[in-house]
């Protein structure tokens, strides 16, 4: 079995690793992947040297070498169409088609659709123009939050406490283009822990996974600003399980409902970020695809064969996975400057001495060397009978790493314990 993998960071090591563990003792290739994911040992890799937005090219590689499944992780091959391309060829692809996709690169779309199918998220309004934003704005007051209707790499949100804010990021959205021409979303404030809900999804087909937590800003207190992802835990102890199982009944199936409805049925990862309001669940957003960092926690705690789970959902055949009991806990080792300007090529010690899981997001090697690649570096995960124990075990891995260049967040999963 021929498994082709999209995508060059951390999540894209984790699907692997988790693949390669499969009894089906698949062959994989990964685009272009990075060279931390040949430390995957159960199962023959191999790095493609094709970028995941080269749709033609990718297309062409698998049909060539006759892949069997091929898995996407990055949401920009998803945008490009790449599981249109690859379905109208006859080829099994786990991800969702162009128009699917909207759900995570339209915020408008995804905001209608849940309107018109009464999936609980917060009030809003759409615009183009500065001046009806404005005076909405006026009417409504802060706090409010505003987004920008397109990809923004999760930095086209400004979650506003005043007016002033919130006229600011409006100026800078719709008077400055400042991501491009584009509308904003304006939307009701919401308040309550955040939790991210991946599910494997085809059609009205819906398998939940377990729900993990992820830390959005680069700094200790949940200061500074918002990145990809600095650290990510699952369980989340703060969401009850009932709360869970209610946001699969009445969010994540009826939005797979929804998306098949409109003619654009899912197929893929349909990720919901929600919020535990007073209220009960709400959406914050849904991605079409696996979160970054939160795969790299989810995929260890899945005990059952991801590949084997893939096909036969891609079947429509019932699936039940099954979950490991401990808990696992993952610090991001970032370059200093992320999610800002930041250098490349930084020498990391000790890497081959850890005992830990590691997740390569940005790395590679020289010679014997491994040096840093990116923003978001590594990822190192800790496991535990409880999180207390899996955050300490994360950390002391993450202390005996040398590189003065990294840094990272010191209280991942601190509340939570
Ligand atoms: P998003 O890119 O839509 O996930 O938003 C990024 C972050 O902004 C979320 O993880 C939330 O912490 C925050 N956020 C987004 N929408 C809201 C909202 N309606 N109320 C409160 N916080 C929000
Ligand atoms: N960790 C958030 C995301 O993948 O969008």
């Amino acid at each position: 079995m021929k498994v082709l993998i999209i995508g060059r960071g951390g999540r894209e090591h984790a699907i692997a690793w988790k693949i390669a563990q499969s009894p089906l003792h698949p062959q994989l290739y990964i685009a272009p992947g990075n060279e931390g994911m040949l430390t995957i040992t159960d199962a023959p890799v191999e790095l493609v040297p094709i970028d995941e937005n080269n749709t033609s090219e990718l297309l062409k590689f698998a049909l060539e070498n006759k892949i069997d499944l091929t898995i996407v992780g990055p949401e920009a091959a998803l945008m490009n169409g790449i599981a249109d391309a690859f379905q109208e060829a006859g080829l099994s692809i786990f991800g969702p088609t162009r128009a699917a996709a909207q759900i995570e690169g339209s915020k408008q779309f995804a905001k209608e659709l849940m309107q018109r199918y009464n999936i609980p998220t917060a009030a809003f309004r759409t615009f183009e123009n500065y001046d009806d934003a404005k005076r909405y704005l006026n009417e409504i007051g802060a706090p409010i939050v505003i987004k920008y209707d397109g990809l923004a790499a999760g930095k086209g949100v400004v979650v506003a406490m005043t007016v002033e804010e919130a006229d600011n990021a409006l100026k800078d959205m719709l008077l400055d283009n400042h991501f491009g021409q584009g509308k904003v979303v304006m939307e009701e404030f919401l308040e309550g822990p955040e939790f991210s809900l991946l599910t494997l999804v085809n059609g009205e087909q819906v398998v939940p996974l377990v729900i993990a937590q992820d830390h959005k800003r680069a700094f200790d207190g949940d200061k500074g600003p918002n990145t990809g992802g600095m650290g990510a835990y699952s369980p989340v102890p703060v969401i009850p399980q009932t709360q869970i199982d209610w946001a699969v009944e009445h969010i994540m199936k009826p939005m797979a409902k929804a998306l098949a409805n409109e003619g654009c049925p899912f197929c893929g990862v349909l990720y919901g970020g929600l919020m535990l309001t007073q209220a009960g669940p709400k959406v914050i957003e849904f991605n079409a695809r696996f979160g970054d960092p939160e795969t790299e926690v989810v995929l260890p705690k899945l005990k059952s064969d991801l590949l084997q789970m893939m096909l036969d959902i891609l079947q429509h055949h019932e699936v039940n996975p099954e979950f490991h009991s401990e808990a696992f806990l993952g610090v991001v080792l970032a370059a200093k400057g992320y999610p800002g300007k930041y250098g490349k090529g930084f020498e990391i010690k000790n890497l081959d001495k850890l005992n830990q899981l590691v997740f390569h997001m940005g790395t590679k090697r020289d010679g014997e060397a491994w040096l840093s690649n990116g923003g978001r570096v590594l990822f190192v995960v800790g496991k535990g009978a409880t999180l207390a124990e899996a955050q300490q075990d994360a950390y002391e891995g993450v202390r005996q790493l040398e590189c003065p260049d990294l840094f990272y967040r010191n209280d991942i999963g601190w509340q939570a314990r």
